[in-house]
């Protein structure tokens, strides 16, 4: 039948305004494509594919809604990724990110989270400095309403706490050992040699873990003599070093040189669980009169820093662990998407992560051991750095 012409015309319109939504949708995607162009670790982060399909079906759940993000330390360069990826990933979403960095201060960490609830944001992502401080303020948080990340490092204590994005921090140590392993070729009976310990920040959960790693594959060759730790210091007690601090970390390998390798004893293996570390322990060994390529330990180290990485094709660093914050960030992101839809984010872990109040619901990434035989490829190759970054 045919249309009159009333029924012809509102039809025709319709056509248009679907013509002009259509196109209005085109646009939109055209510039959260934009928004989420892909650029380095250090940069605005890549945008992973799904992020950008996810952009303009969940602007209506981001749109006018504020994302409180409460990093730890700018001095690692790691945080200053984290920070800008997740900022940059929030944003192509719609929300508006406030994001805090407290410089390894405790008490500064707790004022601006409470800042942050008290401005009203909708959704806390929080990589805490020491993981038992913060119980009080995450409960004014839940009493807000105001759901909770953990970042990185588990909230310990609490059960503010929905969902957790981290590494396999156990696997970390794992890999930092295995390198020392086959670098040193301990499984064939080489030996003996020997080996110090720099362990991470005792109030960070992830330290334990690193370290429990690390000795689920060395103790034995300390047990079997292939490997000697002349200072006798194994335990975390002992290893672990207040706030990840690389002057610390120095000062140590100072008095550790000086107390029992200064008669003919040589340094073999410095398992370094941070690049910051790493970089202290080269600096204590070159005081001593250590030399890059004559006698030099190797030195491990974990984030893959620019800096490190420099280090590894120079050959004063032997190791390093590569995270991508991207991908990390990524997975938090679809986390901060969830609990503000009543939605399920995608978790891999659903044991392992118990923070003394509650087994907090992860997604693990997947940490990489890298050494010179395999950094262009992994972190040139993925876009992490540069051939430039990196003087290549
Ligand atoms: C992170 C490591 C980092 C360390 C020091 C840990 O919680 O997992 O990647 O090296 O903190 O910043």
């Amino acid at each position: 039948m045919k249309d009159d012409p009333f029924t012809s015309e509102l039809k025709k319109e319709r056509c248009t305004m679907k013509k002009l939504i259509a196109l209005a949708l085109t646009a939109a995607m055209m510039l959260s494509l934009a928004a989420c162009s892909t650029t380095g670790a250090g940069g605005a982060s890549s945008a992973p594919a799904a992020s950008t399909s996810m952009a303009s079906s969940k602007a209506a759940t981001a749109s006018g809604k504020t994302v409180g993000i409460a990093m730890p330390t700018q001095s690692s360069q790691r945080w200053i990724q984290d920070g800008g990826n997740l900022k940059s990933q929030l944003e192509a979403l719609g929300y508006t990110v406030d994001l805090q960095y407290a410089e390894d201060d405790v008490q500064a960490q707790v004022s601006q989270i409470e800042n942050m609830i008290t401005s009203g944001a909708d959704c806390l992502v929080v990589a805490s400095i020491d993981s038992q401080a913060l119980v009080n303020v995450l409960a004014q948080a839940k009493d807000n309403g105001i759901p909770v990340i953990a970042y990185d490092r588990l909230l310990m204590d609490t059960d503010a706490v929905s969902y957790y994005a981290t590494f396999d921090n156990f696997g970390v140590g794992v890999e930092i050992a295995k390198y020392v392993e086959a670098k040193m070729d301990l499984a064939n009976g080489a030996g003996p040699y020997n080996i110090e310990f720099f362990a991470g920040s005792p109030d960070d959960n992830n330290a334990h873990l690193f370290n429990d790693g690390v000795f689920s594959v060395l103790q034995k060759y300390l047990d079997n003599g292939q490997l000697v730790c002349q200072s006798g210091q194994t335990d975390f007690e002992q290893t672990a070093i207040l706030r990840w601090s690389q002057e610390t970390a120095q000062k140590r390998m100072e008095d550790l040189l000086a107390g029992y390798y200064s008669q003919g004893k040589n340094l073999d293996i410095a398992l370094s669980m941070f690049d910051g570390f790493s970089y202290g322990i080269a600096a204590a060994l070159e005081g001593a009169g250590y030399k890059v390529g004559e006698q030099w330990p190797v030195i491990t180290g974990q984030d893959a820093e620019l800096m490190a990485c420099k280090n590894i094709l120079s050959g004063k660093q032997s190791q390093t662990i590569y995270k991508d914050t991207r991908v990390l960030a990524e997975k938090c992101v679809g986390m901060v998407q969830a609990v503000m839809e009543g939605s399920e984010p995608e978790i891999n872990d659903s044991k392992t992560y118990n923070n003394n109040v509650k087994v907090v619901p992860s997604y693990l990434c997947t940490p990489v051991s890298v050494d010179e035989s395999n950094l262009k490829q992994l972190l040139v190759d993925s876009g992490y750095y540069t051939a430039e970054d990196l003087g290549l």
